[in-house]
């Protein structure tokens, strides 16, 4: 055990704040309470206007204007994927990674242009088919949309190959690396996508209630603008209205959370000088506990392998042991097969628990979850 009183294995729901992000965000509550909202928004201003912007940048590889905040990853998804302009003739590419609330917006493009929604084949093995993807690739695929780590299972999805395969098409290829920032490297112009959404609370160990997108300059300029905020636009006219910003925050709305951000943006520099990666050999020491756990099967498709890791159990269960082990001081989460359907679901996976480690857990932890599950299971 470390000085925690509890094992935090649910990082791929919200990693633990740091001292700096709580300090950052209980400072600025404060700073409301005693000096008024919109006059400590004035005082952060350079870090709200400026800061946080070029720390994602930095973390991203992308220009700060390509950079937009929203108040989760699936709204920073849906406000760029929802506004495609796509026709009947359009195909939509879908991995079976998918996040389902991703596909809920992508069926309501597909119910409003009658667009086509294709999901890419996976090997035996588990991976990607990327002969398959540079097979049927053509200029009829108008959206490819990948999850470079699944909510469901720990697979890392090959990005930048994938990227290279797309790049000669006319395609927009978004990635949503929810999963995946913060725990791996993850650079805009590698990767080569035109979008890239996150969520501030999990790996980046940021708050609730932050996302962002990196939009490239080509797709924004595609986009049906269904509405401008005042941030960005301003009724210039009695009868119109001028846009004054094109960088990636005319997606945004202007009213948000200042200590949000304001943490998000402590969350960023505490991750700049944070080791990235070092959480694989903890993981990998919790699969081998699993994998020898009697009735226990993992849930990991592929060969690479992030911090997360799903896994079920023949007789007990996921909310047996998400109970189970939480009553023993240890987080993990039950996940919904439905939340990565075309994956989960269709393997019949309806209910799994998901162990998700980050750079500050440890092989002593995995000894303590190892000991509660063999507990639990009565081995
Ligand atoms: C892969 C993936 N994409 C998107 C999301 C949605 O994030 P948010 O809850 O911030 O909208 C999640 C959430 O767990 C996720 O795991």
């Amino acid at each position: 055990m470390t000085a925690r009183q509890f094992v935090h294995f649910n990082n791929a729901g919200a990693g633990l704040m740091p001292q700096a992000v709580t300090d950052a965000m209980t400072e600025c509550v404060r700073r409301e309470a005693a000096h008024g909202s919109y006059e400590t928004e004035l005082h952060y201003d350079k870090i709200l206007q400026e800061g946080v912007y070029q720390r994602l940048a930095t973390l991203l590889g992308a220009p700060a204007r390509d950079i937009a905040l929203f108040d989760s990853a699936t709204r920073a998804w849906c406000s760029v994927a929802g506004r495609l302009r796509l026709g009947a003739t359009d195909r939509v590419w879908v991995t079976p990674f998918e996040y389902a609330g991703n596909l809920i917006s992508l069926f309501e493009l597909r119910d409003r242009t009658g667009c086509r929604i294709e999901v890419v084949p996976l090997r035996p093995d588990g991976e990607l088919d990327l002969d398959w993807m540079s097979a049927n690739i053509s200029d009829d695929v108008a959206l490819v949309s990948v999850t470079h780590v699944p909510s469901g299972c720990g697979i890392v999805n090959p990005v930048a190959e994938i990227g290279r395969i797309l790049a000669p098409y006319r395609c927009v290829y978004a990635l949503d690396a929810c999963q995946s920032v913060g725990q791996l490297r993850v650079d805009v112009a590698e990767i080569g996508c035109q979008l890239l959404t996150g969520a501030g609370r999990k790996f980046l160990r940021g708050p609730r209630g932050t996302g962002f997108a990196y939009v490239a300059p080509e797709l924004r300029a595609s986009l049906t603008s269904d509405f401008h905020d005042l941030h960005v636009a301003r009724v210039s006219s009695p009868t119109g209205y001028t846009v004054e910003d094109d960088s990636a925050r005319a997606l945004e709305l202007a009213e948000r959370t200042t200590a949000a951000v304001l943490g998000l943006h402590a969350a960023l520099g505490h991750h700049e000088s944070a080791p990235v990666a070092e959480q694989q050999p903890v993981a990998e020491a919790l699969r081998a506990t699993l994998a020898e756990l009697p009735g226990v099967e993992l849930i990991a498709p592929g060969s690479t392998q992030s911090g997360i890791t799903a896994f079920r159990h023949r007789t007990l269960s996921a909310q047996d042991i998400f109970h189970g082990l939480g009553t023993r001081g240890i987080n993990v989460w039950q996940i919904r097969g439905d939340h990565t359907p075309l994956y989960l679901t269709e393997r019949g996976v309806d209910q799994a628990v998901r162990a998700s480690v980050h750079y500050y857990n440890t092989v002593d932890e995995v000894a303590v979850v190892g000991r509660a599950l063999r507990d639990l299971i009565g081995s």
